[in-house]
């Protein structure tokens, strides 16, 4: 979802709790002038002589020595339409509104689409995305992405409906409206002269949307706090919101993560009823800018207190079984997710590493009771596990910039906290209100978690704090008291093990802006490894390919002056995480932001999304001319065919 939106809900700090701030931390242990002046101090010596120091030789087979990041980095770019390095290509695909089946409706330029022709077509403001091969094949195979959102402000669309906007208000199109949100899953297929197509017979096509049936599994299925007039059993659900960025499981499923669902929730009552747990989840005391509450009841939240309790979940899909109805892991905890990374524990459970995207929310995970078997059965994996909150503490010594961490567990029985805290009388509600019960236990308060990624073979994590412009803390020592330009923390597990429950971490990357501030002892500069010519901001999708090059996509400010000068539009670099390097490799066009990154297995081909290009009204990409502007899938490929990146 846009930085730049007028009304964005991570923009509202709804953590009153009093639990270190992770700017605190950060600010004792980066304002070291070694961190500043040499990328790589003693201490990050230290950190990468473990697991990560391996990862130095990845890429490098014996006798060789080829770099990990092999393209020539590219200059920022103001203009509305993609750059990208020397040698390679990136084609528009699959933008909003494209047609899914056979005798779906052409998109229709002046909005008037109807909700029938919307659900028959690709969604609006694409966001995660994975590619699945059929086969094994990197010229086949299931790409699913997310619809975030529509375009909406103050009460009126932008996009969605062309020149009328929101008005007249009708049924028909909060219809819309909801069809363009939720997931495609579109089945593609290369030809021997390297485009890509649509397979529009297929039977795996699929748009899953904001009134699909889905189910609520795990420990909160059931549960009171999720029971509606409509469905008393708390188990059956309509519907996914807002789905921002997503993960994979290695047993060939998506997860798509629900993220800002508050925005949908309002009412026409003409009060403000709502609970306290409500307003920390961020609900609109009145109306929404999307409105459906006018004329879809289930979104009033006075109407139906229970029903945005069903909502703020990691969705599990099966692409390659059409009528399967998608399951809302209760067991992963309701917060507002960003992504979802996977890794397995060193006794092969599935651990899924997941960001909260608010001002001082939190990083979890969680770690399954049962056991991945490869080829067996793992649907029921993410049904029972344990769930943790980080916290980030600055370790012994205090001369360096990294430190140590705990995973905190959230559970009823197993947490002596929340035992006694009458607000939870099981842990289902624990689950359900995951923020409240990670400030009772002390969690440490982040520059707003967006993606989590980790890396092939360290399992190392690296995790995007995107910015936090509102922090109030300030310290005199550090003029970065309102953090405008984010971070990149990483962290390594006790014993490599990706179930421990202490870790080690360090800051990989402190974004700044050396172009506007000179002074490299000025925190406002960025770390060492920001420069002028790869300065940017608010780093959002993260993601490794498997040769271990860091991908980072922002979703920042993008006037390209004042603070922002030097940046241009919204970008994806590739960063060595042993040299910490970075490189600029993709600029996007006017007012996007760049996010969702996916491969084929060879590596050869690159899928990323391009949201909400000219939110602001000043793009006409990617059609040209006068033409209203799209979001779309990239694909990426190298002119000689090689791996993305070298
Ligand atoms: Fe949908 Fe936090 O980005
Ligand atoms: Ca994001
Ligand atoms: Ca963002």
């Amino acid at each position: 979802m846009s930085e730049d939106r007028v009304i964005d809900t991570e923009d509202l700090p709804t953590n009153t709790s009093q639990n270190e701030h992770f700017q605190r931390v950060v600010e004792r242990v980066s304002s070291r002038r070694g961190f500043l002046k040499s990328g790589i101090g003693l201490s990050a010596a230290a950190f990468l002589a473990g697991p990560l120091a391996a990862c130095a030789k990845l890429g490098d087979g014996p006798g060789q020595a080829a770099p990990l990041l092999g393209f020539q980095a590219i200059p920022i770019s103001t203009q509305d339409t993609v750059r990208i390095a020397a040698g390679y290509t990136a084609t528009v695909f699959a933008p909003w509104g494209t047609p899914l089946f056979p005798g779906a409706p052409a998109w229709k330029a002046d909005g008037s689409d109807d909700a029938a022709a919307q659900a028959r077509q690709v969604g609006d403001n694409h966001d995660g995305i994975h590619f699945f091969p059929i086969n094994g094949s990197s010229t086949e195979g299931l790409l699913v992405m997310n619809h975030e959102y529509t375009t909406a402000d103050d009460g009126d669309y932008i996009w969605l409906f062309g020149a009328d906007g929101s008005k007249p208000w009708t049924a028909d199109k909060a219809a819309k409206a909801m069809n363009a949100h939720g997931v495609s899953v579109i089945h593609i297929v290369r030809d021997r002269a390297g485009k890509w197509e649509i397979k529009l017979d297929s039977q795996y096509n699929r748009r899953i949307t904001a009134s699909t049936e889905m189910t609520m599994t795990g420990p909160a299925a059931g549960n009171a706090l999720l029971q509606t007039k409509a469905d008393p059993s708390g188990t059956r659900v309509l519907g996914t919101l807002n789905n921002c960025g997503n993960g994979w499981t290695p047993w060939n499923t998506y997860l798509t993560c629900e993220e800002n669902f508050n925005n949908y929730f309002g009412t026409t009552s003409g009060k403000d009823a709502r609970t306290a747990a409500q307003k920390r989840y961020g609900l609109a005391a009145a109306s929404t800018d999307y409105r459906w509450e006018a004329f879809v009841d289930r979104f009033d939240y006075v109407k139906e207190p229970n029903e945005s309790n069903r909502y703020g979940w990691i969705v599990e899909i099966d692409p390659f079984d059409p009528s399967s109805t998608p399951k809302k892991r209760t067991a992963l905890g309701r917060i507002k997710h960003e992504n979802a990374a996977y890794a397995l524990s060193a006794d092969k459970r599935i651990v899924v590493y997941m960001g909260d995207d608010q001002r001082d929310a939190y990083i979890y995970k969680f770690v399954s009771d049962g056991f991945y078997q490869e080829g067996g059965d793992n649907a029921a994996l993410l049904d029972a596990g344990k769930l943790y909150v980080a916290r980030f503490n600055d370790g012994k010594t205090d001369d360096d910039f990294m430190g140590v961490g705990q995973w905190v567990l959230l559970n009823k029985t197993g947490n002596a906290t929340l035992a006694a805290d009458e607000r939870f009388a099981n842990q289902g509600e624990v689950l359900i209100h995951t923020r409240l019960a990670a400030d009772a236990v002390g969690a440490t308060k982040m520059d707003r978690p967006e993606w989590v990624s980790v890396h092939p073979s360290s399992g190392e994590v690296y995790v995007t704090l995107t910015n936090h412009d509102k922090r109030k803390e300030t310290d005199a020592a550090n003029p970065r008291a309102a953090n405008i330009y984010g971070q990149i923390v990483r962290w390594r597990e006790a014993g490599g093990d990706a179930a421990a429950t202490a870790f080690e971490w360090d800051i990989f990357v402190l974004a700044g802006n050396p172009v506007k501030y000179p002074d490299r002892g000025d925190l406002k500069s960025g770390s060492a490894n920001i420069t002028a010519d790869n300065t940017f901001n608010s780093p959002d999708g993260l993601a490794f390919d498997q040769a271990g090059r860091l991908w980072i996509q922002t979703d920042g400010k993008y006037s390209n002056s004042g603070e922002y000068e030097g940046q241009g539009n919204n970008q994806m670099l590739c960063a060595d995480p042993a040299s910490k390097e970075i490189r600029r490799f993709f600029v996007g066009p006017k007012q996007c932001e760049v996010t969702g990154i996916a491969f084929t297995p060879d590596s050869k081909t690159m899928f990323i999304n391009i949201q909400h290009p000219g939110e602001a009204g000043d793009s006409h990409w990617p059609d040209g001319g006068n033409a209203v502007p799209r979001s779309a899938t990239i694909i990426i490929a190298k002119d000689d065919g090689g791996v993305i990146g070298t």
